[in-house]
């Protein structure tokens, strides 16, 4: 972050991102831009200004937010989920999100008075379901800004390279730098649900999707690694409930996927599971031929409260 008072900013009606600091509006610095003719620089009144890294991120992550050097997922976990998912093995999930999003997006477009939808991938990781959402928005003919925060800068970096038509930030997904009010949906794929701030920042019954795994995700490869195979479910629901949002619907996709074994050694690396293997059982599963696996996830659809829905006040009798 460098301190800046003389460079003019360029307001842009459809520009929604506020600074970290003072929460002001962060628009575009004038001035220099970058190859792709993007702005170097974003600033707020009070004189906060960020630079874009060069991969073409902002970094909107305050020294104060973070727990440690570098939160979030390692360069290894990202390589290796990079990897594993330019294998195509989650095609399906990537799939079933955009089923799922798309029709709801459509709508949303049409009726929305600017017709720019601005969607935010919270905790997008490398940015392939981020960079996917984004090509079927634009074969759909759907105006949009997609952005893809993730707290770690390694997954940013990377996510970088898929497209430089998203707005990718290092940023916590419990503190998304965007104004009140000022997003149509938000997104978070095998996130932990942050969403205690959410409710604040979504346009009126925007909606929220939450991506977690299902009961039956994996189990092929949990039964290789644990002697007493657990769910792996989780239900966002009641978590979501506590936040402010009502749960507008939820599905269940279930596949089948052949991992061949040079793909094993990156799906264990991305996945919590592989933290958890004994040396024995990492050995033992690496030595597989390839596993045939189950991928299933659960797409939860939220809407937060609007102020009309909050119960009435119990009259004075
Ligand atoms: C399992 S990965 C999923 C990434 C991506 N959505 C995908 O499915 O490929 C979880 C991601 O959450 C990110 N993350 C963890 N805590 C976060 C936080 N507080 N704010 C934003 N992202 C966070 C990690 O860095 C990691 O990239
Ligand atoms: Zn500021």
């Amino acid at each position: 972050m460098t301190s800046t008072d003389t460079e003019q900013t360029i307001p842009q009606a459809n520009d929604i991102l506020i600074c970290p600091v003072c929460q002001q509006p962060l628009p575009e610095l004038a001035g220099a831009t970058d190859k792709h003719g993007s702005a170097r620089s974003r600033g707020c009144a009070n004189g906060h200004s960020f630079d874009r890294a060069r991969q073409g991120y902002f970094n909107l992550l305050l020294v104060n937010q973070k727990r440690s050097l570098n939160p979030g997922d390692n360069i290894e976990m990202v390589r290796a989920r990079q990897q594993f998912l330019n294998g195509g093995y989650y095609q399906a999930i990537a799939d079933a999100i955009n089923t799922a999003l798309i029709p709801v997006l459509a709508d949303r477009a049409n009726t929305s008075a600017s017709q720019t939808l601005h969607i935010a991938d919270s905790g997008c990781g490398e940015g392939y379901y981020t960079a996917s959402l984004a090509q079927q928005l634009t074969a759909n003919h759907i105006h949009h800004h997609l952005y893809g925060i993730d707290i770690s800068r390694d997954a940013v970096r990377t996510a970088c390279q898929r497209s430089k038509q998203i707005d990718w930030l290092v940023a916590s997904g419990s503190r998304l730098p965007f104004q009140p009010g000022s997003l149509d949906a938000i997104l978070s794929v095998f996130t932990p649900t942050m969403a205690d701030r959410w409710a604040e920042l979504l346009k009126p019954e925007a909606p929220v999707w939450l991506v977690t795994p299902a009961q039956q995700h994996l189990q092929e490869l949990r039964q290789h690694i644990y002697t007493d195979v657990r769910s792996d479910s989780y239900d966002p629901t009641d978590d979501m409930i506590k936040q402010g949002f009502e749960r507008v619907g939820s599905s269940e996709h279930s596949s089948q996927v052949f991992i061949p074994a040079a793909a094993l050694p990156d799906l264990l690396t991305m996945t919590p599971h592989g933290w958890r293997i004994t040396a024995e059982k990492r050995q033992q599963v690496l030595a597989l031929n390839g596993l045939e696996l189950t991928i299933s996830v659960r797409i939860s659809q939220f809407s937060a409260h609007s102020s009309n829905d909050q119960p009435a006040p119990a009259e004075n009798i």
